[in-house]
Order: C-alpha cells, then sequence, then structure tokens
C-alpha cells in the first residue's frame, strides 16, 4: 500500500503506541502499548503532527489495519496519533522480532548471554537475519512513502538499526536521526556478532544524520564498536548524540490519585496486612531486570535479619513480556518458583512474604508505587528505567531507592540512591536492610530530591531535544 501523508516529523519503532485485542465477537479492543520507548514516545504533541510508524505485533493489530482507513489507524484509539501500523508477513516478523532483535541484539547489548542461551550463529540465524532485513526494508519504505521533502525522521531502538541507512539510499533528502533505548554493549562483547552482521548494524544506524543514546557510557560504547569493527574515527556524516529521558511527573501525579488507583491501593493493604513495611518492584519480566536476585536477596534478609519476618512484605510485580520465547517464559516460570518457595518456607498464617503478580495492570502499578517504602530496582544492565524515576514521585510518604549501578538512570539518581551491583545477591540483602531502617525524614528528603532528578527531563522534551538536535549541526 502506498499513502503518502507528506508528514514532517516521522518516529518509527517496532511497538507502537497502542496493540488490539479481538475479542469473541470479532470487536476489536485497543490497549496502550508498555516499556520506556512507548512512555516517551506517547509525549509527541499534537502540535508536531507526526505520523507515526510501527509493526503489527499479533492478529488483532493486523485486523486493525485491514479497517485502518488511509492508512492510518482511528485517532480515537492512539490518543490522537497518527499511527501507522505495518502488517508485515508473520514469519518474517517473528524472525525478525523474537529472533534477531530479541533473541540476539537484546542479549548483546544487555550482556546476557550464558547458560541456558548462548549464541548459535548457524543456518537458522542467517535466514534469521534475512528477514531481519526485510522487516527493516518495510520501515524504510513506509517511511520513505509517508516523508514529505525534507522531513525528520527519528527511527528507535535495536529493532530498526539497518533502517536508517536503507531510508538514507531512499530518500536523501530526508534528516535521519536513531535512538537506541537500550544499553549498548562494550565492543568486545559486541564482537561475539559475526564480523558482517556487527558492521551491518553499525553502519545501519550510522546511516543517519544523528546516532543518540540515553547515557553517555552507552554512546561511548557505541563509539569503540565503530573504532573496533569498522576502523577508526566515526563517519564525518554522523553526530553522536545523549538524550536521557526522565518521568512525566504531571502525568504520573494525577494519573495516580484517580479512582481506580485508590481502589487497587485498598486491595493492596489488605493483602500486605497493617502496619507492614513494602519493598516494590514492577518490571516486564525478562533476564535484564534480575528479578530472580531480587527475590534471592529479599529472602537472606528474612534469614539475616529475622526481625523482618512479618513486618515487610515484598510487592513484586512482574508483567509478561515476550512471551513467544521458551527463555523469556521460563524466566517468568522461575520467578514464580522462587515467590512461592519463599512464601511456603517463611509466610505464616497472616503473613505472605512475597505479593506477586503478573497480570499487567497499570493502576495497581501507580498503587503499589504509592504503598512503597522502598523501591528495589536491580536490573544487569537497563538503558535508563523508568521505574526508578517514578516511584520517587508517586510514593506517599517518599520511599528509598536501591538501585543498580548498571541502570541508565544511576547516572542521575546515583547520589541519593542506595547503589547496588546487581550480581551481588548478600550486597543487595544488606542494602534492603539500609533502606528500610533508613529514618522516615531522611527517607522523605532524599525520595525529594530523586523525584526532582528523574523528572527534570520530561518525555516530551527528551522528544523534541532530539527533534532539534537533527537541525543543529553542532550538537
Ligand atoms: C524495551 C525496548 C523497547 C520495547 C520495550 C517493551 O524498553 O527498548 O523497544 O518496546 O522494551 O518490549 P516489547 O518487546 O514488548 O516491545
Amino acid at each position: 500500500m502506498s499513502s503518502t501523508h507528506g508528514a514532517e516529523v516521522l518516529v518509527a519503532s517496532n511497538r507502537g503506541p497502542v496493540s488490539y485485542e479481538t475479542g469473541e465477537d470479532g470487536s476489536l479492543r485497543a490497549k496502550r502499548g508498555g516499556g520506556g520507548l512507548v512512555s516517551g514516545l506517547s509525549a509527541i504533541g499534537p502540535e508536531t503532527n507526526a505520523v507515526w510508524v510501527c509493526a503489527a505485533l499479533g492478529d488483532g493489530d493486523r485486523a486493525a489495519v485491514r479497517r485502518a482507513e488511509g492508512g492510518l489507524l482511528p485517532e480515537a484509539d492512539t490518543g490522537g496519533q497518527r499511527v501507522r501500523m505495518l502488517d508485515i508477513d508473520p514469519e518474517v516478523f517473528a524472525a525478525a522480532y523474537n529472533g534477531i532483535a530479541n533473541s540476539v541484539l537484546w542479549f548483546v547489548h544487555h550482556m546476557l548471554y550464558q547458560t541456558p542461551l548462548e549464541p548459535v550463529f548457524d543456518a537458522e540465524f542467517r535466514r534469521q537475519w534475512a528477514a531481519y532485513e526485510a522487516y527493516n526494508r518495510a520501515f524504510a519504505k513506509a517511511l520513505a512513502e509517508e516523508a514529505g521533502e525534507g522531513a525528520a525522521v527519528l527511527i528507535q531502538d535495536y529493532h530498526l538499526a539497518l533502517a536508517p541507512r536503507m531510508l538514507r539510499r531512499l530518500r536523501p533528502d530526508l534528516r535521519i536521526g536513531h535512538f537506541s533505548h537500550t544499553p549498548w554493549a562494550p565492543a568486545e562483547y559486541f564482537r561475539l556478532l559475526p564480523d558482517d552482521i556487527a558492521a551491518e548494524l553499525l553502519t545501519g544506524i550510522l546511516g543517519a544524520d544523528r546516532a543518540a543514546f540515553l547515557t553517555r557510557r552507552w554512546a561511548d560504547a557505541f563509539t569503540e564498536c565503530c573504532h573496533a569493527v569498522l576502523g577508526p574515527g566515526i563517519p564525518a556524516g554522523t553526530r553522536i548524540g545523549v538524550h536521557g529521558l526522565g518521568a512525566d511527573a504531571d502525568f504520573l501525579r494525577e494519573r495516580s490519585h484517580r479512582p481506580d488507583v485508590a481502589e487497587r491501593m485498598a486491595a493492596l493493604r489488605a493483602e500486605i496486612g497493617e502496619g507492614r513495611r513494602t519493598i516494590v518492584r514492577v518490571d516486564r519480566t525478562e533476564l535484564s531486570k534480575n528479578i530472580v536476585r531480587g527475590l534471592l536477596a529479599y529472602r537472606q534478609l528474612l534469614d539475616e535479619h529475622p526481625e523482618w519476618r512479618e513486618k515487610v512484605v515484598h510487592v513484586a510485580f512482574a508483567y509478561p513480556s515476550r512471551q513467544d520465547l521458551a527463555v523469556y517464559r521460563e524466566y517468568t516460570a522461575e520467578v514464580q518458583r522462587v515467590a512461592e518457595e519463599i512464601n511456603s518456607a517463611y509466610g505464616t498464617p497472616g503473613w505472605i512474604p512475597v505479593v506477586l503478580h503478573v497480570k499487567d495492570d497499570f493502576a495497581r502499578s501507580l498503587a503499589a508505587y504509592r504503598l512503597a517504602d522502598v523501591a528495589l530496582v536491580n536490573p544487569i544492565r537497563d538503558g535508563m528505567n523508568l521505574v526508578a524515576k517514578e516511584v520517587p514521585v508517586v510514593s506517599d510518604e517518599g520511599c528509598a531507592l536501591v538501585l543498580s549501578r548498571e541502570a541508565g538512570a544511576h547516572e542521575e539518581l546515583g547520589e541519593d540512591a542506595l547503589t547496588v551491583n546487581p550480581y551481588d545477591i548478600t550486597g543487595t540483602a544488606e542494602t534492603l536492610h539500609t533502606a528500610l531502617t533508613m529514618p522516615a525524614e531522611e527517607r522523605a528528603e532524599r525520595s525529594k530530591r530523586l523525584a526532582a532528578a528523574g523528572t527534570a527531563l520530561p518525555p516530551a522534551r527528551w522528544f523534541l531535544d532530539q527533534l532539534h538536535a537533527l537541525d543543529d549541526q553542532s550538537s
């Protein structure tokens, strides 16, 4: 389908602002997309009049594409955004998204290769790679069709590393930016990838006028990879930038005081029990979030500081993510198994040590944020991590933040957070104890400073800064 809307600003990402579920009667229900990328991009205001190009992720989305008039989804579903969803062949999509993006690139950038998932670069990988190329080509083609003369195009994340160069070839007139929401792997880890693939990924992104990252650390790692794989010097045409992404204070404060959140607070309070302290975490369930080590640290806390038994509850929301992949499903099962083990080993008739919920519910997440005494954010590696920035804004009494030094957010929050090495279970257990014993006044003050630092770069500004930087040759 070729539908040219002559847009002046375009955004491309695998996941768009909505996904659709089909009801039994064939009706389509639109649901807000999850993850940091969508939270950031959803702040694009109507004044930019952008067209957002994304992929259909399932059958509901595909049905919505078939019904889309003029190629765009109904604005009632998208929160007013102009969204073109691409119906990419399901096999191509599965190989590109599950195979390359989430089994290989995600694991490289988060340095997650270890048993049970080792990299296997064989004929099947090459077949999936061809699909990843085709998937990127479909985006480049759609963007080339949609873009007006000289338009700005902001391409997002590791799913779309090849699209900038492909688009540049189709439309040399465009100004192209690429933004990575993940960490970037250090050169020696990135070079696990076959040499030709490593070079393709880098030159793909270097096809943009500007390649941007969430922190200086990830930007430097990208530059190092370019030197190691392609030889010294970033091509003159590409600038490297950094744009931190913060939480949206106004949205969070308003949303967390609506009646549906109050209802869920009441239900959660009943599960937690009167007068108990809370350690809260909210994540998509995947290996980089390090949920299992967080649970093991909590168990060690109960062992070594038995005074906390019956006095504290670990509220862990671990929402399903990428369940088409066995390694993610198995991780979800392990999280559930370890939580159950702790509950049966330590629980008493009136006390459930771990309150684990796995069904996605945004209002309930906000309810947990409001009740948080301690927020636990301990990823192995994370591009930014918005939960670390959100909980201090929302928590009613102010929270202590236990934060991995490997999260991008640590660069901005490190001074007032309690820092942990994500692999160190004993260290994390001790830090949880420190967080729980922090005097209320100190906790409230730190939490206030964390909230201020975590909201200094609201999503709308993050987006507009990228757009302006594309035009500003000095940034
Ligand atoms: C990370 C990625 C995003 C992605 C999100 C959710 O934040 O950087 O690109 O949208 O995870 O993952 P999913 O695979 O469900 O889109």
